[in-house]
């Protein structure tokens, strides 16, 4: 039997516990031994490289996190640790790799292959939805539907005590999670990295929908913008002058059930990822545009910098004008 294992690197999304289920599930299906690398690259450095059994997956499906764990591994940048990491995996006779993770996991990986040339598939896993060349990153809609649930809480107090709430979202300097939020959530303000903004421009108006009976605002801003979320606060109480709070989302957008969007794609991604190093694809990530999946090279997806959908900005420009 061929050995393959599966590793998570950088944050957890919710949908990488039921990808880990069905690794197995299919590894095992297509004759392949199973193995777990525990906590990310720093996991293969220490060694912590364990076989795995369909009893290891039971109950984690609807878990969010990782039941392997998962790490940020400075060390996996320096040859030498990449030289452990090798012969710890050689130990064990594993040759193929699976990696859950962000482009830059896949860029460490890429190096890695081709060094010692462990085979790898990297299915992008990232709640901030930026790794170029797909447009779905697993656990972006188990973050959407959290921040949606929260955003709806949030509106009773903003309604009840006639507030603007400022609520701002995870993304690093990606504004995917901010603008779909806003979309989706009805809210009056959105500000993400990607597009320039003018407070002043939104005075007029925010005035004029109260005096004609707006009570309450929710503003969507992603943690990448420039200014603080309370600067934004500051500015509703001082020019448009109504009560304001902030609400930052953190770490609830990481975890939480997975949806079934997200259990079906972790679903799809590793049948994808064990099919394609089956039929020797050495050095792919798996992508998802337009309803279909692709393989694509490591360059395509890693050496370039993602863009915000166009058609998703244009909507922006409509929440926008004022
Ligand atoms: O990449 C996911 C993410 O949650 C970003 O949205 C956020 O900026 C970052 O990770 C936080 O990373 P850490 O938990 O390592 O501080």
């Amino acid at each position: 039997m061929k050995n393959i294992a599966i590793v998570c690197s950088g944050g957890d999304v919710s949908g990488m516990n039921p990808a880990i289920k069905h690794f197995v599930e299919y590894a095992l299906k297509n004759s392949l031994t199973p193995y777990f690398v525990y906590d990310g690259y720093e996991g293969l450095i220490d060694n912590k490289i364990k076989k795995a059994s369909y009893c290891d997956v039971a109950s984690i499906i609807n878990k969010g996190g990782t039941k392997i764990g998962s790490s940020r591994s400075k060390r996996f940048m320096q040859k030498e640790y990449r030289a452990l990491a090798k012969q710890n995996l050689d130990a064990v006779g594993i040759d193929m790799l699976i990696v859950l993770g962000g482009d830059g996991s896949f860029r460490g990986m890429d190096i890695f292959y081709k060094e010692h040339g462990i085979k790898f598939c990297g299915i992008p896993s990232t709640i901030d939805n930026d790794i170029a060349g797909t447009s779905y990153c697993l656990g972006v809609d188990t973050s959407l539907n959290v921040i949606k649930n929260a955003i709806d809480a949030i509106r009773d107090t903003a309604s009840s005590f006639k507030r603007a709430f400022v609520i701002e979202t995870m993304g690093r300097e990606c504004g995917y999670l901010a603008l779909v939020s806003a979309l989706t959530s009805g809210a009056e303000l959105c500000l993400i990295p990607e597009m320039s903004y003018d407070l002043q421009a939104y005075e007029e108006s925010f005035k004029k929908q109260i005096e004609e009976g707006r009570e309450y605002f929710l503003a969507i801003v992603a943690e990448g913008i420039k200014e603080d979320s309370h600067s934004i606060a500051e500015w509703f109480e001082k020019s448009i002058g109504i009560e304001s709070r902030v609400s930052v989302l953190g770490y609830i957008q990481r975890g939480g059930n997975p949806t079934v969007y997200d259990r079906l794609m972790a679903y799809k991604f590793i049948s994808r990822a064990i099919d394609g190093l089956l039929d020797n694809r050495d050095e792919s990530v798996i992508c998802f545009n337009d309803g279909g999946f692709s393989y694509k090279s490591i360059h395509e997806v890693a050496e370039q910098k993602y863009t915000l959908d166009k058609a998703l900005l244009n909507h922006l420009k409509d929440i926008r004008d004022v």
